[in-house]
């Protein structure tokens, strides 16, 4: 029911009708100002519902089945979390160890493998986005008890300690050779401007394989292991 309105205020609607939108704007306000507080007071159990149907579906897993072909193997994953790190796939889902989480960040390499021949951070890339991709990783390098020609350097150049660092070592070493045959160049190159074929220099070695860390600090034979597959020398 509308407050009637005494005389000035009627007289003051006719000669200006701005004023009565204005009031009608006022009466719109406090009633839907009455029916939001009222939607407050009895609304919160709808709201905390929509909350609890949001966390519900942030918190229930999309899951796919996928195949991965990995050293040249199909592997099959049902109902993987679509979230699922590369490097979880392998370790948890696959048993395929050998690839190590270090920092799970993307900032060691500890868990570097190939993805069609590049190297990549296993624990930065999602399994899903690895379907139809041909992994390796350092299970699949060495032929039967042969070695690979890299992780025989490795061995014969005593590049590691704990052996902690030494796959993801070993799997980007095998991407940069490859890298380097291909005449990809690095900081280093442009730095001395050898951007023709840039030789493997000890640096070389060092800035391509930045992205390994070595807790153990095996560097120095590292980089000779490095150097000796790259140019396929055995001691
Ligand atoms: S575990 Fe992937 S970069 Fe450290
Ligand atoms: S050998 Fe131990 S972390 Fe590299």
């Amino acid at each position: 029911m509308s407050t009637p309105l005494c005389t000035p205020e009627e007289e003051l609607l006719e000669q200006n009708p701005t004023s009565a939108e204005i009031e009608i704007s006022r009466r719109t306000f406090v009633k839907a100002a009455g029916i939001l507080g009222a939607g407050v007071a009895t609304g919160i159990p709808t709201l905390a519902s929509a909350q609890d149907a949001q966390d519900a579906a942030a918190t229930t897993p999309h899951t796919v089945n996928l195949t991965l072909k990995i050293n040249g193997k199909s592997y099959a994953l049902t109902a993987l979390d679509t979230r699922t790190s590369l490097l979880d796939a392998l370790r948890e889902d696959l048993n395929l160890t050998g690839s190590k989480k270090g920092c799970d960040h993307g900032q060691c390499g500890a868990c570097t493998v190939l993805v069609d021949g590049r190297r990549v951070n296993s624990c930065l890339t999602l399994a899903v986005a690895a379907e139809g991709a041909e992994i390796t990783t350092i299970e699949g390098l060495a032929q039967g008890d042969v070695l690979h020609p890299v992780q025989a350097a490795f061995v014969e150049h005593d590049a590691f300690q704990c052996g902690y660092c030494t796959p993801g070592q070993i799997c980007s070493t095998v991407a940069l050779i490859e890298e380097h045959k291909k005449g990809t160049l690095s900081t280093v190159s442009f730095e001395t401007g050898q951007t023709v074929n840039p030789q493997l220099t000890d640096n070389e070695i060092r800035e391509r394989m930045s992205g390994n860390i070595c807790r153990c600090a095996a560097y120095p034979n590292i980089v000779a292991a490095v150097r000796a597959a790259a140019m396929g020398v055995r001691v």
